[in-house]
């Protein structure tokens, strides 16, 4: 396992830059009432009404919200009748994310890098337009009904693609500091991981940074695995999670379960005050995994010395971790729909570039016992 300097020196000579990527361009989420997921967003998470598209805007068979909060876009869609692909995939999965689109200088470019290198094609480059310019999107298929939508939008100025209509609205509650996608996190069958691993290598020039296994990432029941793979410039990073044998169902497993295959675990965001924004989170309604408060009683003998007061970290449960670059501070929701699947981490970093792995054990006895609750571990 690689050291986090080594490894970042790692994504840095290692990655081949044949598919430079700027950014996370949105996250579609499949949900089965894109209107009430939307008012959940804004309400609860901070997210601010961007874009709206539906039978308004002259579509027939499904609407969708775009909400927005600085860099992350989350587009939230469902079906407007039965018999639809979105409808299906609710069926099969439930809510949860059906495209991770990444923002390029070319979109072309970038289908034909991936698909020459042995990406299956989902989307072949297309170009739409309206009164504010042209958007190239094109995209590649992924682990499960997941897909990568790769975004070139440099000749367009609209508020998010075009088709969409800006989305106005008196009710605009206040932001809570989400800055950007620092991660997000797949869950793939056992077996499945390093073939994915590969792909995020050899198809998109991705290099692994950082590894864990069973050792370290178990508890008396279950554990999993899991690769870090990121981009070039290490804006986009992707762990990949495979359930390992434990005596009892792993969280993946259960995920497995009930998504019915591969697919997004959690979407972590960045904030620069993790204090301020779980406060709010809470004030809002969001539940968040707890671990035991005997976790605080050494947690400062682990990590160091922190700028942030103890007290306010262990009222609301956020979680501390250092590797030799800096410390880092987490805290992870409760699932956030119907189903035991995805959920939101919420990250502050200060200096570290690592995922956590001081907490991985605390974190998924207290995981554990949320699956207990539902019967599924
Ligand atoms: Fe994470």
């Amino acid at each position: 396992m690689l050291n986090t300097s080594e490894a970042n020196s790692k994504i840095f000579k290692g990655a081949q830059d044949f598919l430079p990527l700027l950014g996370t361009d949105y996250i579609e989420l499949y949900v089965s009432n894109a209107k009430q997921a939307a008012h959940y967003y804004k309400t609860a998470f901070g997210f601010q009404s961007l874009a709206f598209a539906g039978l308004e805007t002259g579509l027939r068979d499904r609407e969708s919200y775009v909400v927005v909060q600085d860099k992350i876009r989350l587009v939230l869609t469902s079906p407007l009748k039965a018999g639809t692909a979105i409808g299906k995939h609710l069926d099969d999965h439930g809510d949860g994310v059906k495209h991770i689109a990444l923002w390029v200088e070319d979109a072309e470019v970038a289908f034909n890098e991936t698909v020459s290198r042995g990406a299956s094609p989902y989307m072949e480059p297309s170009v739409e337009e309206d009164e504010f310019g042209t958007v190239k999107r094109s995209g590649i298929n992924l682990y499960g009904d997941t897909k990568h939508i790769f975004v070139e939008r440099k000749n367009y100025n609209g508020p998010f693609l075009p088709g969409f209509k800006k989305w106005e609205t008196h009710y605009n509650p206040a932001p809570i500091g989400l800055k950007y996608v620092d991660h997000m996190v797949a869950n793939v069958p056992l077996g499945h991981m390093n073939k994915w691993v590969d792909f995020y290598a050899n198809v998109m020039g991705f290099s692994q940074i950082l590894s864990f296994d069973d050792k370290d990432i178990s508890t008396e029941y279950s554990a999993l695995m899991s690769k870090v793979m990121s981009n070039g410039n290490g804006r986009i990073k992707f762990p990949i999670n495979e359930p390992a044998p434990g005596l009892k169902k792993s969280q993946v497993d259960e995920y497995l379960d009930f998504y019915g295959t591969a697919g997004v675990q959690h979407i972590a965001v960045a904030t620069d005050n993790i204090i301020e924004t779980v406060t709010a989170l809470r004030d809002r309604g969001v539940e968040f995994l707890r671990v035991p408060s005997t976790y605080y009683d050494t947690v400062l003998d682990r990590v160091g010395k922190i700028d942030e007061d103890l007290e306010p970290l262990k009222n609301l449960g956020i979680l501390i971790d250092r590797d030799d670059e800096g410390y880092l501070l987490q805290i992870f929701t409760n699932t956030v729909q119907a189903r035991p699947t995805m959920f939101f981490e919420i990250i502050q970093r200060k200096g570290a570039q690592s995922f956590g792995k001081g907490n991985f054990k605390a974190l998924f006895e207290a995981l554990e016992r949320e699956q207990d609750n539902r019967g599924n571990l």
